[in-house]
């Protein structure tokens, strides 16, 4: 799908994606035991980032393998939210096409703030059900793939999002990418190298295939804070 349609629809979030990266381009290592790595600047990073958006969403790996929340972190980030006329806490949404979402995931346990799942028709009545009992929220987007222009047109409509933050990981970032949904990047690098060829990315899934397919994006800003590289792109229109 072609990035330059999103501007026809105004029903849709603004979407910006935030991810720590090492320099050689991988958000974890090969085994995923090593997960997190930036600095305490980057974690304050994107706690402010959290506090400006509608809605935090993540793929089924990472919020299993990281056991994030998706919280807002501390009190000041809350009072910023409500100084900035957002709810006190983000929706927090969570993206599984087979439904495979471990229900014991820790997310399941904070119930600070609705939690929606986007699905597919892959997801059996048996998945289904679990989902619906453990979300305040489940929409079906496609047959086998999520279509994410349906999901997010369901997210700005339905709940309100105008603002959503993607935390990766890198198969979901890559289909964002791939329907020319995401309008702001936030990559921070890390003066790391994991290697390995199977380590994730932050855009990974199908990918383009050609030159001319390949999203564009302008660099905004590039901050330099102890050894780590804060960068901010924007999508070119
Ligand atoms: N450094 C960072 O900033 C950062 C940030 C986030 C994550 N990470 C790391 O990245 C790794 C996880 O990344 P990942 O790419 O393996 O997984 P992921 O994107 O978090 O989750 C992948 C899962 O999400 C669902 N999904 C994603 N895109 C979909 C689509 N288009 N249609 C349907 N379902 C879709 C599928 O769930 P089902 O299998 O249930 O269908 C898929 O298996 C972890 O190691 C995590 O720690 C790092």
């Amino acid at each position: 799908m072609n990035s330059k349609l999103k501007n026809k629809n105004s029903k849709l979030p603004f979407v910006f994606v935030n991810m720590a990266m090492t320099a050689d381009g991988k958000i974890a290592t090969a085994n995923r035991a090593v997960h997190s790595f930036g600095s305490a600047r980057d974690l304050e990073h994107l706690y402010e980032l959290r506090a400006t958006a509608d809605a935090v969403m993540c793929g089924a790996r990472t919020v299993e393998i990281s056991q994030s929340i998706l919280g807002p972190g501390g009190e000041k980030f809350r009072k910023r939210r409500l100084q900035g006329g957002l709810a006190e806490y983000s929706l927090r949404v969570i993206v599984s096409g087979s439904g495979s979402l471990d229900p014991s995931a820790e997310i399941f346990e904070k119930r600070f703030s609705p939690i929606l799942i986007l699905t597919t028709q892959r997801a059996s009545a048996r998945k289904l059900a679990q989902l619906r009992k453990l979300a305040d929220g489940v929409k079906i987007c496609g047959k086998t793939e999520i279509n994410f222009r349906v999901a997010l047109r369901w997210l700005r409509t339905k709940w309100n999002v105008k603002r959503l933050l993607c935390e990766g990981g890198g198969e979901l970032n890559g289909a964002l990418f791939r329907a020319g949904l995401v309008d702001e990047i936030h990559l921070t690098i890390c003066p790391k190298i994991f290697g390995g060829r199977t380590a994730p990315t932050i855009a990974d899934g199908r990918g383009f295939e050609r030159l001319k397919d390949a999203e564009e994006f302008q660099i905004q800003s590039i901050r330099r804070f102890g050894g780590e590289l804060f960068t901010v792109f924007f999508r070119q229109k």
